[in-house]
C-alpha cells in the first residue's frame, strides 16, 4: 500500500463520490497526485491529466484502479486552448461526462523582480491562471449542458481551483506566482458568482507549505525545515493527503452549500504567526 493509500484509508468514505467523474490537472505528482487518488478512493472515476511524466501518471491510474473505479491518464498542456478543449471532449466521450474539475496544475519560476524574464512571468501566468480559466470554461460547458442529475449529486458540477496562501501573503522573489494566485482568487469568486445560479459550485483550496517537489528546498534539510516551521503554528509541514482530504470534502455533497469559498489548508500559516509573540 502506498503512503497516500494509507493516509486516506479509513478517513475518506469509499462511496462519497460514487458515480462521479473527476478530472485532476497535474494529477501525476504532488498535490494533484494525492487528490486524484483521494477522489478515486471516494468512489469517483478519475482522469489524471499530465503534461510531462507519463509514467508517473500511469502509476497513479494503476493505484486508482485498485479501488475498483475507472481511471485514465490524459496528456494535455492546460495553457493551450486546443489541448484543453480536446481533453474535455475526450473525457465526455470516454467517461460520459464530467462532474468534478480540480484545476490543480501549477508551477513556479522564481526570480527577483529585476532578474525576472518575460518568459518566466508569462509561463507562470499561462499555466497557473490561464490554464485554470480554460479548464473551468470547458468543464462548465458540459455542466451546463447536462444539468443536475439528482442520483449523482445535488450540484450540476463542482470546480475546485488550487490556489495558495500566496493569494493572500505577498511573496518577495515570486511576483509571477503570487500574481497568478491573486488572479486565481478573483477568477474563482467571479466564476462562483456567475455559475451558482446554474447549481455549479466553484471554490478554491489555498494550501500552505505542503511537502511536494515544488518546494523541496524549503523542507529537505533539517535547517530549512526548522525555518519553515517558524511560519506554521500547527507545527508540521503539510502532506499532499491533507489537501486531498479537503478536496474530496469540498467536491462532495457534504459541502453542497459552500460556494465561492477559499478553504485555507495551511496549518495556520495565514494567521500571522509572527504576532504570536510580537506586535
Ligand atoms: C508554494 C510553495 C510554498 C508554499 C508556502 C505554495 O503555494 O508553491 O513553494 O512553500 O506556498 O509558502
Amino acid at each position: 500500500m502506498s503512503v497516500t493509500q494509507e493516509a486516506t484509508q479509513g478517513v475518506i468514505p469509499a462511496q462519497l463520490l460514487k458515480g462521479q467523474k473527476a478530472l485532476v490537472t497535474g494529477g501525476n505528482s504532488g498535490i494533484g497526485r494525492a487528490t486524484a487518488i483521494g477522489l478515486g478512493r471516494a468512489g469517483a472515476d478519475v482522469v489524471v491529466n499530465y503534461v510531462a511524466g507519463r509514467e508517473q501518471a500511469e502509476q497513479v491510474v494503476e493505484e486508482i484502479s485498485g479501488f475498483g473505479v475507472r481511471a485514465a491518464a490524459y496528456e494535455a498542456d492546460v495553457s493551450q486552448e486546443n489541448q484543453v478543449v480536446a481533453m474535455i471532449e475526450r473525457m465526455t466521450q470516454e467517461f460520459g461526462t464530467i462532474d468534478i474539475l480540480v484545476a490543480n496544475a501549477g508551477l513556479q519560476r522564481d526570480a527577483p523582480l529585476t532578474e525576472m524574464t518575460m518568459a518566466q512571468w508569462q509561463k507562470v501566468l499561462d499555466v497557473n491562471l490561464t490554464g485554470q480559466f480554460l479548464c473551468a470554461r470547458e468543464a462548465a460547458k458540459e455542466f451546463l449542458r447536462r444539468g443536475v442529475v439528482p442520483e449523482v449529486s445535488r450540484a450540476a458540477g463542482k470546480i475546485i481551483c488550487m490556489s495558495s496562501v500566496h493569494q493572500l501573503i505577498p511573496w518577495a522573489g515570486h511576483v509571477n506566482y503570487a500574481a497568478s494566485k491573486g488572479g486565481v482568487q478573483m477568477m474563482m469568486e467571479t466564476l462562483a458568482q456567475e455559475l451558482a445560479p446554474h447549481r455549479i459550485r466553484v471554490n478554491a483550496i489555498a494550501p500552505g507549505a505542503i511537502r511536494t517537489p515544488i518546494n523541496r528546498s524549503a523542507w529537505d534539510t533539517p535547517n530549512a525545515e526548522k525555518d519553515l516551521l517558524q511560519l506554521i503554528p500547527y507545527g508540521r509541514v503539510g502532506d499532499p493527503e491533507d489537501i486531498a482530504r479537503a478536496a474530496v470534502g469540498l467536491a462532495s455533497d457534504l459541502m453542497d452549500y459552500v460556494v465561492g469559498a477559499t478553504l485555507y489548508v495551511d496549518g495556520g500559516m495565514t494567521l500571522f504567526p509572527g504576532f504570536a509573540t510580537g506586535g
